[in-house]
C-alpha cells in the first residue's frame, strides 16, 4: 500500500499533545512536513524538536488560538509561506467543558461552538485556496459521540455532530477540487482529556479514578483504552493517497465501545 505522504505538508490545528500530537508524529515518520500547534510556546518547541528527532519530514510550530480568527488567518499563512502548499489540514480542538445542561449557561454554549465547531470552519475556509491548488485532504477528530450520546457532555453531543453535517456536505462542494474529508471519532484514547474527563467523573461519584478507568473499560469489548499511536494510524491513512475512494464519512476508533449500527 502506497501512502505517498512524503514531501506533502500538513497543518494540524490543536497538536501539542495528545491526538493531534500524535498525528503529526506519524505523518513526519512518512517523511511529511508538518505544522503543528497550540497556545504555549515553550510546549510546541520542545514537540517539534521531538518531530526533528525522528529524523524524516520537517516540522514547525506556530502558536495560534483556534477561537480567534486572527490566528487561525496567521496559522495557515505561516503553513504555506514555510512549506510553500497545504495537502492535509487536520482539525481538532481542545475538549468543551463537562456538564449537564441545567449546569451551562450562554457563554459556555458560546464558547464551546467557537471551539468545536466555528474553528473547524474558519480553518477550512482559510486553508482551501491552498487545498485547491492539486487537492487534497481534509480531517475532522471528532468524538464517539457523533454515534452515541456521552452521559454529562451535552456540548460535546451538540457540536459534534455538527461536524458531521458540515463533513458531509463539504465532501460534494469539494469533490469537484480534488479533495477529500471525512471525520474521525475516539472513543476512550489514552490522553490528559480522558484522564481529566475520568477525573471528573471520580469526583461526581466519590470513588477514585482507578475504579471510574476500570468501570469505563468493562464496557469497551477489546477492555482497554486506545493508544495514541493506534489513533493516528487510522488518521495517517485516511490523509494518505492509500484513501482515493473514503469521503465525508465517519469512523470511530474505540474499541467497540460504540453500540449502535
Ligand atoms: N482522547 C479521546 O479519547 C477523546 C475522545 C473523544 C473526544 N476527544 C476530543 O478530541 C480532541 C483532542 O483530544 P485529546 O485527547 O488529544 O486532548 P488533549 O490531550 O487535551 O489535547 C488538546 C490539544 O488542544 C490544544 N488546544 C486546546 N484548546 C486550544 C485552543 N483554544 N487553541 C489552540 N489549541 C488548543 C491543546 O494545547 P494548548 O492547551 O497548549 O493550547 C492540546 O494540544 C478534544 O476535542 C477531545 O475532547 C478525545
Amino acid at each position: 500500500m502506497e501512502l505517498n505522504l512524503a514531501g506533502k505538508t500538513a497543518l494540524i490545528a490543536a497538536s501539542s499533545q495528545g491526538l493531534g500530537f500524535a498525528i503529526a508524529k506519524q505523518l513526519v515518520k512518512e517523511g511529511a512536513n508538518v505544522v503543528i500547534s497550540g497556545r504555549e510556546e515553550a510546549k510546541l518547541k520542545e514537540k517539534v524538536s521531538e518531530l526533528e528527532a525522528l529524523g524524516t519530514g520537517k516540522a514547525a510550530f506556530q502558536t495560534a488560538d483556534i477561537t480567534k480568527p486572527e490566528d487561525i488567518k496567521r496559522l495557515v499563512s505561516y503553513t504555506a509561506e514555510t512549506f510553500r502548499t497545504i495537502d492535509m489540514l487536520v482539525n481538532n480542538a481542545g475538549g468543551p467543558p463537562a456538564g449537564a445542561f441545567e449546569e451551562l449557561n450562554d457563554d459556555a454554549w458560546i464558547d464551546s461552538f467557537e471551539l468545536n465547531l466555528l474553528s473547524y470552519v474558519r480553518m477550512i475556509r482559510e486553508a482551501l485556496p491552498y487545498l485547491k491548488q492539486q487537492g487534497g485532504k481534509i480531517l475532522n477528530i471528532a468524538s464517539s459521540s457523533i454515534k452515541e450520546p456521552i452521559p454529562g457532555l451535552i456540548l460535546s453531543n451538540t457540536f459534534r455532530t455538527g461536524i458531521i453535517g458540515l463533513s458531509k456536505t463539504l465532501a460534494s462542494e469539494l469533490a469537484p477540487f480534488g479533495i477529500i474529508i471525512n471525520t474521525i471519532a475516539p472513543g476512550r484514547i489514552a490522553t490528559d482529556r480522558v484522564k481529566h474527563l475520568d477525573q471528573v467523573n471520580a469526583d461526581k461519584l466519590g470513588v477514585d479514578i482507578e475504579t471510574v478507568e476500570a468501570q469505563m473499560k468493562t464496557a469497551i469489548p477489546l477492555k482497554r483504552y486506545g493508544t495514541p499511536e493506534e489513533f493516528a494510524n487510522v488518521a495517517t491513512f485516511l490523509l494518505s493517497d492509500a484513501n482515493s475512494y473514503m469521503t465525508g464519512s465517519a469512523f470511530l476508533v474505540d474499541g467497540g465501545m460504540v453500540k449502535s449500527i
